[in-house]
Formats: C-alpha cells, structure tokens, sequence
C-alpha cells in the first residue's frame, strides 16, 4: 500500500448512511457549512475557468452553488451536468436551478458517483468541491479513473478538498478524532488531493492551499492526457 492508502483515514460509514445524513442535512447544509466553504469553492470555480460553450460535470454538488456558477460561465450554448447521492440535495439544487432560471441548460442526476453514469469522453471539465474526501479510500482512484473516462483528451478536472499534507494543527486532529468517533456523521476526513491525481495518472497544472476553519484545503487544476 502507498502512503496515500495507509495515512489517511478510512470512510466506514455506508452509502445508505451517506444518502440518509445528507437528506437530513440538505435543508440546514449551506447554515451549516455553506458560508465556510464559499470561499474555497468559489477559488476552485475562478481556477477552473468553465468557458461560454463548454460541457461541465459537477460530482457532489450539494444545493447547488457551483451548478449555478458553471451555468452562467458556460453560457447558453454550454451545458452542466451534475450528480449527488441525495434526493434532499437534488430537490433543493433543482429548484435553485429552476428560480435561476437555467433549467434549459443544467441536467442533475440522483446517484453514486463512484458508478458510471456518463458517456465516455463527454465533458471538457469535472469539478468537484468538497466531495472526494467523502469517498473510502479504495474508491478514490475509482472515482478519479471514472473521471478520466468521461473527460475528453485535454479536458480538465478541478478538486477542492480538506488536505492531509503537511503537520497537523489542533483543529485538523480534532476533526480527525471526531471522524473516528461519529463516522455516520462526520464522514470526510482529509485526503492527499495533488496525490491522487497524480496516481491516477492526471497532470498537475496547478495547486493552490487555502484553509477552512482552520483545516488546509487543496484546490488542484489537473488535465487528462492521453499517451500520444
Ligand atoms: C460536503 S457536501 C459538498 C457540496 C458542494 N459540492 C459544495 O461545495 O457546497 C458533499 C456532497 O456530496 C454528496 N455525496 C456524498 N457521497 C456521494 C457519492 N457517493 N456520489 C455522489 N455524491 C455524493 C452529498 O450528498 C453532498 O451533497
């Protein structure tokens, strides 16, 4: 096992769990963690730099946000895809949608994201906010190939997550301890972001560090390219 499988934590809560907390959540989610998340989303969103025309997946998108964001980016002529374990957070995203009125150019889907679900070489860019540190260790290559899969040759991903790299501070191990103590609730824990991305054979184009509550978070620009 490489150092990205045995240093970070385990996810031991199950999918059914994931779908039932997030359903709970998904009404009070941006009171709780929406305001503290902006910031690094929002980064992530201006680094992946979705243009007027282009074809966008967003993995875990919550209540909706960067749907919205991207939306506007890609313009009429684009189109953003979009998939989330939760009904609850499929229900509110869809009438965000909807009151923003960008029905015609957003398509959202209820489901696992580590299963496929897209076509192949459909999109020119994935993005991904706080989402991948949410899948157990195994999955995240996983997830990761299913990305390249779906991206076109050239195509960039973007991953904003809760980052393990460097020396832990107070609040990282805290959130740590309680990941291990409430599992069912506090399911991501921080992941080597750059890391893995680069074992799943994407290229590294940029690598920002930012801090939420005082945990780091990696926001890292890659590229899909296929061998010549
Ligand atoms: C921490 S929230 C982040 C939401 C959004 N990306 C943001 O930045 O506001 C994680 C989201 O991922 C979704 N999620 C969790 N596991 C998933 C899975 N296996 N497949 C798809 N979505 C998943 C949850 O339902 C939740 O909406």
């Amino acid at each position: 096992m490489c150092k990205i499988e045995t240093e970070i934590s385990r996810v031991t809560r199950s999918k059914v769990e994931a779908k039932a907390s997030y359903n709970m959540m998904s009404k009070w989610y941006d009171m709780l963690a929406g305001f503290a998340e902006k910031k690094c989303r929002n980064t992530g969103l201006k680094k992946l730099s979705a243009k007027e025309g282009e074809i966008v997946l967003d993995i875990g998108f919550g209540t909706g946000h960067s749907i919205l964001a991207l939306a506007q980016s890609v313009g009429n002529s684009g189109k953003v895809y979009g998939i989330d374990i939760s009904e609850g957070m499929c229900k509110i995203a869809q009438s965000n949608v909807r009151k923003a009125e960008l029905s015609d150019r957003v398509e959202l889907k209820c489901g696992d994201a580590a299963k496929p679900h897209f076509e192949a070489n459909f999109f020119d860019a994935v993005f991904m906010s706080f989402t991948l540190e949410l899948f157990d260790t195994p999955e995240i290559p996983i997830v990761l190939h299913e990305c390249q899969r779906v991206l076109r040759n050239g195509g960039r991903i973007c991953i904003v997550a809760i980052s393990k790299k460097g020396k832990a501070n107070l609040m990282m191990r805290l959130y740590e301890w309680i990941h291990a103590k409430l599992p069912k609730y506090v399911d991501c824990r921080p992941i080597f972001v750059r890391e893995s991305l680069e074992d799943a054979g994407f290229q590294i184009v940029e690598v920002a560090k930012m801090s939420m509550v005082r945990l780091p978070v990696e926001i890292v620009v890659a590229q899909h390219v296929l061998p010549e």
